[in-house]
């Protein structure tokens, strides 16, 4: 059946390109921390504490940005203690000290807006993450497969904030004044000007994040309940090489 083939290998090509600019764009968040100096830090830091908790929080964030797309992988999925372990791993050693360390990350930035807009992201971080663990424990996989999907959604603030800012800045910076910001730009200096946005481009970060994926678990609900042959033919595959049965299937895929 060419078609099922060619769409696993779509699907496949897509899960690579993503873990591969994960890893990238994480070793990129990342190299600064490396050297454990907090003069390398691209954020001030006062005092050893919390430039100890901002190193903790990145390192284990990276854990989850770079695993994330593992999850998502049909191969990875179907080896279900490479799955179970990876999904511990993510959620474990990544989502929930990233989280616990991203709130006096947040509250130490003296910002208001990053303050309550990022405090609030790692709390839905650590929600979302134990509703995707109780639904995986009761055998409800698709709803496991939204939980996550929201889940990784929140992981990726950290990529579409850093995306945000810049774009934010040219708008800005072509409509000449007072913005997006809230700030009078005109005449600021670019680096200020980003200052401003950084809180407004983190904020906008999470919430496109999760629209994307509310779209996007539609989408996948849509397709697995329109009955295609496709579908069916997919969802019957997860289920054999799963070990789960046809009551698993009518459940949803993982
Ligand atoms: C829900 C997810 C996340 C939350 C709530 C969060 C929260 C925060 C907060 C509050 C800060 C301080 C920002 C500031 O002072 O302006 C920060 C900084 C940082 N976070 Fe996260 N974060 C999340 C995900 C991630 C991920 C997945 C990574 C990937 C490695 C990451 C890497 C960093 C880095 C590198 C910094 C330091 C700033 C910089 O060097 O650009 N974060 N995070």
């Amino acid at each position: 059946m060419p078609g099922l083939w060619g769409h696993a290998a779509a699907v496949t090509k897509r899960g690579l390109a993503a873990l591969i600019i994960t890893i990238v764009a994480g070793a990129v968040l990342v190299e600064p921390y490396l050297s454990l100096n907090p003069e390398q830090s691209r954020i001030e830091v006062s005092g050893s504490l919390p430039y100890t908790v901002l190193v903790v929080h990145i390192f284990t964030a990276a854990v989850a940005l770079v695993l994330g797309p593992l999850q998502f992988l049909a191969g990875v999925r179907a080896r279900r203690r490479l799955h179970r372990a990876a999904g511990r791993t993510y959620l474990l050693g990544g989502v929930l000290p990233a989280a616990v360390t991203a709130v006096p990350v947040a509250l130490w930035s003296g910002r208001l807006l990053t303050q309550v807009s990022l405090s609030t992201a790692a709390m839905l971080w650590v929600v979302t993450a134990v509703l995707a663990y109780r639904s995986a424990r009761s055998r409800d996989f698709a709803g496991h497969r939204a939980w996550m999907m929201r889940n990784y959604a929140l992981t990726l603030l950290a990529l579409t904030a850093r995306a945000l800012v810049p774009i934010f800045l040219l708008v800005q910076v072509a409509s000449g004044g007072a913005g997006l910001s809230g700030t009078a730009s005109s005449g600021a200096e670019p680096a200020a000007l980003a200052r401003d946005l950084i809180p407004v481009g983190q904020t906008a970060a999470w919430i496109i994040n999760l629209i994307v994926a509310e779209i996007l678990i539609r989408r996948f609900h849509r397709g697995a309940g329109s009955g295609r042959p496709r579908d069916r033919a997919t969802s019957a595959r997860s289920a054999r090489s799963s070990g789960s049965g046809p009551a698993d299937v009518r459940r949803g895929e993982r």
